[in-house]
């Protein structure tokens, strides 16, 4: 083939002859990243990071100093996770092994669709998930796939719930003149009414169950409104949990909702992307006891586990339910006697993210996991005694992961003007110590919220962010 109209590095040569190159231009990436991370300040769009040629489609090649030129200022007016004041979203750093393991699998290229095509990736995906799923206490007959996010993992988990309760697979809801309905608390995740819609039950089919003062479901409306679905003709025919709500990180009491589920035959599904991390911690893995009895798991590692995004999976406890009520068999694909990932799964063609999870575990091992998990646990516990010592601040629930959520509620403020003052705190903390929390609305309020993953953010960091708060507080006390 003719490849004189393409540059020399366009792609890595197979046989080696441009590798020399190949080296020196990722040594140039990998200053530029390695420059761009330390810089201190948070993402917003000056003049100064504009970056003119984002929606430019060049005639031909452009030099690799133009393209860097470039690059550096897309990195300067992207998101920077790395500073140790952004702690505002479940949105961890990446471990190194994960980055490169991105690298490595994409320049690989395997496609997760078949094992034909990804051999050791494929092998790799079910070996380490069967081993996450024993991690978790489902049992030897478990197994699971890796998915691009958390709801695509909620999803799969439900039309699996779905199809196993009625016989949807082949013949879809067209014969139902009763909606099916799934239970989940008020708190738990949005990723569950997409469900519901995609799954043809509508969104209103995730009846929403209440929840105590530590946004934890409570049993009691939990069988309440089970009963009155079977009175009223709904299809109960599943119960979601959650380990680790997105607000406030708050875990349902799963064993008892395990009890309820098994008392009305329902499937348990617990959503535990975000707490899922906890089977790493030998202090904190009781706080998801109970976890055991699900049917499905959702788990995100590229939450607190550092994984470059994306990394989750759905797990199940009888693996032999991805082939009776999900897999669709690709013809064009060889039968082996290992069975093609993308045949049980959403995603046909996927990107081989076990790759990058496996380095991870290989590097830092349980026992890193573990003091990481310790560490921000630890943080958070500083960060909630720091709340609880301002009788101007108020606590959202009691936190039971690495996530406070609170807000400011001096006696004098009007309730109807609490979420302006907290705004108005967000972007004080912003401005003058660049430190980013989040502001989610949590039971019809808005509140600051702070996700304390990253290993870089200190207790002084804290500490100074609470003087700050103070400092907000005395100088607005006139207008409060
Ligand atoms: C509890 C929970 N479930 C599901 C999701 C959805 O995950 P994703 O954004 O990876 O699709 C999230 C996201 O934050 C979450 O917090």
């Amino acid at each position: 083939m003719n490849m004189d109209y393409l540059l020399k590095t366009a792609f890595i040569n197979p046989f080696g002859e441009n590798h020399r190159e190949i080296k020196q231009i990722i040594e140039k990436f990998t200053t530029l990243l390695l420059e761009h991370i330390p810089i201190t300040y948070y993402h917003e769009q000056s003049e100064d990071n504009y970056c003119p040629v984002l929606g430019e489609i060049p005639e031909t090649g452009k030099p690799l100093s133009e393209i860097l030129e470039n690059l550096g200022k897309i990195l300067k007016g992207s998101l920077n996770p790395y500073q140790p004041q952004y702690i505002g979203h479940m949105d961890s750093i990446p471990t190194l092994m994960s980055s490169l393991g991105e690298y490595i699998s994409s320049s690989l290229n395997n496609n997760m669709l078949s094992f034909e095509m990804s051999p050791l990736f494929s092998k790799m995906e079910v070996q380490l998930i069967q081993h996450i799923c024993q991690l978790f206490g489902l049992g030897k007959g478990a197994g699971g796939v890796m998915v691009s996010g958390g709801t695509l993992a909620n999803i799969q988990a439900l039309c699996i719930a779905r199809n196993r309760a009625f016989p949807t697979k082949d013949m879809g809801l067209h014969s139902y003149s009763h909606q099916p309905v799934i239970f989940a608390s008020d708190c738990a995740h949005t990723s569950l009414q997409k469900a519901a819609m995609i799954l043809g039950l509508g969104s209103s089919a995730i009846i929403p169950v209440k929840t105590n003062q530590h946004a934890q479901m409570e049993s009691n409306d939990l069988e309440e409104k089970i009963r009155e679905c079977l009175l009223s003709e709904k299809k109960p025919f599943a119960i979601v949990a959650t380990a680790g709500t997105t607000v406030t990180g708050n875990i349902d009491p799963l064993q008892e909702i395990a009890n309820i589920a098994k008392k009305y035959n329902l499937w348990l599904h617990v959503d535990a992307a975000y707490g899922g991390s906890l089977v790493f911690s030998s202090t904190y893995k009781n706080r998801i006891f109970g976890i055991e009895q699900a049917d499905s798991v959702t788990f995100n590692p590229q939450k607190w586990m550092y994984i470059a995004k994306t990394c989750a999976m759905v797990l199940f406890k009888d693996k032999n339910l991805l082939q009776d009520n999900f897999r669709i068999s690709a013809p064009y694909m060889n039968e082996t006697e290992f069975v093609n990932l993308g045949e049980i799964s959403i995603q046909g063609t996927r990107h081989a993210d076990i790759l990058k999870f496996w380095l991870s575990l290989q590097h830092i091992g349980i026992e890193g996991y573990d003091a990481l998990i310790d560490q921000s646990f630890d943080l958070a516990s500083f960060f909630t005694r720091e709340v609880k010592k301002r009788d101007f601040l108020e606590l959202a629930t009691e936190p039971e992961t690495n996530i406070v959520c609170f807000r400011i509620t001096p006696s004098n403020i009007a309730s109807q003007n609490r979420d302006q003052w907290n705004l108005k705190l967000q972007k004080f903390l912003l401005q003058e110590e660049q430190i980013f929390l989040s502001l989610p609305i949590f039971k019809g309020s808005r509140w600051l919220r702070a996700v304390l993953l990253n290993p870089y953010t200190t207790k002084k960091l804290v500490e100074n962010m609470f003087k700050k708060i103070d400092f907000f507080i005395m100088h607005n006390h006139s207008q409060i």
